[in-house]
């Protein structure tokens, strides 16, 4: 008989991962057309563990995008730089270019990737922000690289009444031009910035699906809190982030190769820890296009 950590749904197995956060998904197979009641399962194992970790999906890019369809709309990089030459959905969190040659740390895309090495939600500086997203572990690292996640309905339902009293009813603001400003990545052009102006989120969300309170912050894009000056928002943002990295949260994703995650924007954030910039690191994700402005709680 299935124990309550590896519950049978529809035809998969599930195995949780961390008491917080994170699911192993097994019996589904991202190689073909996946059946209604598949699709089904999965996206009530995601509204129930918010990571899902399925393993062994031997995917191309062109499956790795059709998958995503079953979830959304794959959203396409408003910048060359990190969208794959090649299938246009596909962004590439990878230390190697195109062509396969390992980028050095000083080069501007990597700049801008060292943006992920900071908790931060996809897509948050987006009117729309991202609904999820789906990363495919190419080549993965045994330096570091490792993915971490924090549920962010948890760090709410926990968060001490005086960070409580803070974000309630506030917005914070999410700005692309933050990992040119604070990580050196590449200016955006003219265009770049008008397609991307900043934006101001509410601080606590409502999930669309599960209608749960959450959490919002993105300490990657956010460069200012309503109400507050420079240092009294930064050191909010800063409480915030310690708080929500606290360990009883946070589920670490080591990677294997092949192993697709994917993950909810709209009540987790993440990061990947620094790894040696000579080891080669080829991950590719899809990014669920945001479907709706976030509902404030
Ligand atoms: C991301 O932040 O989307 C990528 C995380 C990773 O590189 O593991």
């Amino acid at each position: 008989m299935a124990s309550a950590s590896q519950a049978q749904t529809a035809d998969l197995q599930i195995r949780k991962l961390h008491p917080a956060l994170g699911a192993e998904v097994r019996g589904v197979d991202f190689n073909r057309p996946l059946p209604e009641t598949t699709v089904t399962a999965i996206k009530q194992a995601w509204a129930d563990h918010l990571v899902l970790v399925f393993p062994d999906q031997h995917v191309t890019d062109e499956q790795h995008v059709a998958v995503t369809r079953y979830f959304g709309e794959p959203e396409v990089f408003h910048q060359d730089i990190i969208k794959s030459k090649r299938v246009r959905e596909i962004f590439r969190v990878a230390n190697t270019d195109d062509d396969g040659k390992i980028m050095p740390p000083s080069h501007p895309t990597m700049r801008q990737l060292s943006g992920a090495q900071k908790w931060h939600t996809d897509s948050s500086y987006r009117e729309r922000p991202a609904v999820g997203s789906l990363l495919h572990g190419i080549e993965v690292s045994r330096t570091g690289g490792i993915t971490c996640f924090t549920n962010m309905y948890a760090v709410y339902e926990a968060l001490p009444e005086r960070l409580k009293a803070k974000v309630q009813g506030r917005r914070a603001r999410h700005d692309f031009g933050m990992l040119s400003r604070e990580l050196g990545a590449r200016q955006p052009t003219e265009a770049e910035r008008k397609a991307m102006p900043a934006v101001w989120q509410p601080m606590v969300r409502i999930h669309p699906v599960t209608g749960r309170k959450s959490l919002f912050i993105s300490p990657t894009y956010n460069d200012a809190v309503e109400g507050m000056d420079d240092t009294e928002a930064v050191a909010l943002i800063r409480d915030l982030t310690e708080f929500a990295e606290r360990k009883q949260f946070v589920y670490e994703h080591r990677w294997e190769t092949d192993d697709i995650l994917m993950w909810d924007n709209r009540c987790t954030m993440h990061y990947v820890t620094p790894y040696d910039p000579t080891e080669r690191r080829v991950m590719h994700r899809t990014t669920i296009a945001g479907d709706a402005e976030v509902m404030a709680a």
